[in-house]
């Protein structure tokens, strides 16, 4: 099967970039995320307002998402209420919602009683088994359904971390991975259905142990980058400032999910324990980018070290 039209949802960090990647290989692409309560409380009347925001952030985004700005042409946003009906001509789905199961298993069965027969349906999520997200599914749904992991910025980060299940149509991974590689031009790793994937695993690890080592050792942000940045291949952000790209309130699920993979006792799981400080920044609203800022922000506003 060709892909020759596709829907995102969820109009977030990695929905809105997912979708101008896709509308930067020629495809037309749906960009749909909630009606917000302002508007059904009726205080504004724009029921399309998130993700029509998001498109016009991007085209002021630096590095920008679009390839040519009027690529942005190509991404029509909605709303998963008023435009559901829409999703029943097109060829792929991409979910990027909130890293929430229930959010996502709610819209999987709304997704599936409009969707085209044999359309293709993919999550985003960085840390979700598959077995679990197809958990009270159809067999059609989980038949067509795939993780497909782009990493943060979706236009520039080659890798693409596809994951099938046992029912997953062996179809439906040759055309997603084909047209990965060959339309948006990602490097596709097939991976097993195990909590973190292959780059999260691995990533996971060290930002953690920077940021533990760095508090040890009463570094600055800058110090520690100078150190984990470059020399670790993230020469433009460092660790730290890929952990403000990424969104620091996405660190505890990724490390929450492999510490419940692994044994008591076993020496790794040190490693993942979140630290303090991911907690205390948080609730703060020190969520990186998209938030207040992260570690970049507090430090030019004067919270000089990692502690
Ligand atoms: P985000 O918080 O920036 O965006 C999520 C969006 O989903 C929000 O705009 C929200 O309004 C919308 N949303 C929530 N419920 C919805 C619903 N029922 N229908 C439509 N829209 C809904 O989240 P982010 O960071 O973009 O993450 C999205 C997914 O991608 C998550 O599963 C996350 O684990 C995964 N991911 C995130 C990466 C990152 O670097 N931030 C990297 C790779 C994967």
């Amino acid at each position: 099967m060709e892909i020759r039209s596709a829907a995102v949802i969820g109009a977030g960090v990695m929905g809105s970039g997912i979708a101008a990647h896709i509308a930067n290989a020629g495809i037309p692409v749906f960009l749909l995320d909630i009606v917000p309560q302002d508007v059904k409380d009726g205080r504004g009347n724009d029921r399309s307002v998130v993700a029509r925001t998001a498109i016009e952030k991007m085209l002021k985004t630096d590095p920008a998402p679009f390839m040519h700005k009027k690529n942005a042409r190509l991404v029509t946003p909605g709303n998963i209420d008023d435009d559901l009906e829409k999703l029943a001509t097109v060829d792929w789905i991409v979910e990027a919602v909130v890293e929430n199961p229930a959010v996502k298993s709610d819209l999987y069965a709304r997704l599936d009683k409009v969707r085209k027969p044999g359309s293709i349906v993919s999550s985003n999520t960085s840390t979700i088994p598959l077995k679990n997200l197809i958990e009270g599914q159809s067999d059609r749904f989980a038949q067509d359904f795939l993780i497909t992991h782009f990493f943060n910025p979706p236009r520039y980060m080659r890798l693409l971390e596809v994951v099938s299940g046992p029912a997953t149509r062996a179809e439906a991974v040759t055309s997603l991975s084909t047209f990965a590689d060959k339309r948006l031009g990602k490097g596709v790793v097939q991976c097993k259905d195990r909590p973190g994937f292959i780059a999260n695993r691995i990533g996971t690890y060290w930002i953690q142990a920077a940021i533990n080592e760095a508090m040890d050792l009463g570094l600055t942000v800058e110090e520690a980058d100078a150190v984990v940045g470059r020399p670790m291949g993230i020469p433009k952000t460092g660790v730290f400032g890929l952990v403000d790209l990424v969104g620091l309130d996405l660190m505890p699920y990724v490390s929450r999910s492999l510490l419940k993979t692994l044994p008591p006792g076993d020496p790794y799981r040190d490693i993942y324990r979140e630290p303090e400080l991911f907690t205390r920044m948080i609730a703060e609203g020190y969520t990186g980018r998209k938030g207040k800022g992260g570690f970049y922000r507090m430090n030019k506003s004067g919270g000089a070290r990692v502690k």
